[in-house]
């Protein structure tokens, strides 16, 4: 039987080689003819088709998305066979891919955190979109469908990307402090992730400009021009995204680029006559049934829900800043954005405060 397949197999190959391009497998069909007193096998070359989108699908945090992925035999089958159906997730900073979900016939499995908040759509036959509930900055990345028929299989990729906005991060003992390990942790302690390549790239069509070079998702340290100047890259550059490469993870220090998404809850402004410290600050908000804001929730709310506000409050990471969406005299420079103070050593601001809803 093994050896029949090796022929099979051989036949096909030849069969193949004078198409110009080939986008899907054959499998071999095998029929026994009963009649006419031997077996003959007859062999047709069946296609397996899988399509997913070639755009990126774009949507945002706290929604539930459905990554479309439908599969057919060309030509058609008259019965349906067995499958199987694995989804995954590629990782940017390494080869393996990350286990979302596995179905066989009506019964599917998912994993690690994405347990209990997916499942395959089903709803036509062929139809094996994954549906995702309730999206986490995580999320974001590449999936492949796979459908597995016996041996042969075949696959799609759909891109998921998250609406969002990016912010170039700095800790308060100062630049360039921040290995790479250090950087992805800085940024989910601002309630964000660090940023993609894709990511600060559409933020650099927006118009961020960051004179400081941050890590990013694959590990490359990067930095967004809009404006070019002396000590940016020189003058004469065009504008882009300025490269160092990839770095060591380990052994070279930088800021970093976060992202956010969409935010549910609020954030909100507070104060008091004489100011807050910070420690003030965070008991104001906690009294207030809410906690200190963290600094991607600010931007978030900033982008997202447009808030705007003239008044230096404290945040959670210990820095001072302040949202603005309609520039005006006496609240920074003439371009929008989230206006930052640094880590004041003493007191005398608001608190932007965060409330789930
Ligand atoms: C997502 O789906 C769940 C369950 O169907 C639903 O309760 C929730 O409101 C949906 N969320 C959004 C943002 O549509």
């Amino acid at each position: 039987m093994l050896l029949l397949v090796g022929v099979i197999l051989l036949q096909m190959d030849s069969r193949l080689s004078g198409l110009p391009y080939y986008n899907g497998f054959y499998y071999d069909h095998v029929m026994n003819d009963k009649g006419n007193g031997h077996e003959e096998i007859h062999f047709n070359g069946i296609k397996l088709v899988v399509e997913t989108p070639g755009d990126p699908v774009f949507t945002y945090r706290g929604a539930n998305v459905t990554l479309s992925c439908e599969y057919h035999y060309d030509p058609q089958l008259d019965q349906p066979r067995k499958i199987r159906i694995k989804w995954s997730k590629l990782r940017e900073d390494s080869t393996k891919d990350q286990d979302v979900l596995v179905a066989v016939g009506l019964k599917h499995r998912s994993f690690g955190d994405f347990s209990g908040r997916t499942h395959l759509q089903q709803d036509s036959p062929g139809d094996v979109s994954l549906v995702i509930h309730d999206l986490r900055l995580q999320d974001r990345g590449k999936y492949r469908c796979e459908v597995i028929d016996g041996l042969e299989d075949e696959s799609g990729i759909v891109d998921l990307e998250l609406q969002g906005v990016v912010f170039p991060y700095q800790p308060h003992h100062g630049r360039y402090m921040l290995n790479f390990h250090e950087a992805k942790k800085t940024c989910e302690e601002q309630d964000a992730v660090i940023a993609s390549f894709e990511q600060l790239f559409k933020s650099w069509e927006e118009g961020l400009d960051w004179c400081n070079a941050g890590w990013l998702a694959d590990g490359t340290v990067q930095y967004p021009i809009t404006l070019s100047r002396e000590p940016c890259g020189g003058r004469g550059m065009a504008p882009g995204i300025r490269s160092y490469g990839e770095r060591h993870k380990n052994l070279h220090h930088y800021d970093v680029f976060c992202f956010s998404s969409y935010l549910k809850g609020m954030v909100y402004y507070l104060s008091q006559p004489q100011g807050f410290t910070l420690e003030e600050a965070k008991q104001a908000c906690q009294d207030d049934k809410a906690e200190i804001a963290k600094v991607g929730q600010l931007y978030a709310a900033w982008h997202f829900h447009k808030l705007d506000r003239c008044d230096a409050g404290w945040l959670a990471d210990g820095s001072v800043r302040y949202p603005i969406v309609f520039p005006r005299p006496k609240c920074g420079p003439p371009e929008p954005g989230v206006r930052n103070f640094g880590f004041p050593k003493h007191g005398g601001f608001g608190a932007y405060c965060y409330k789930m809803n």
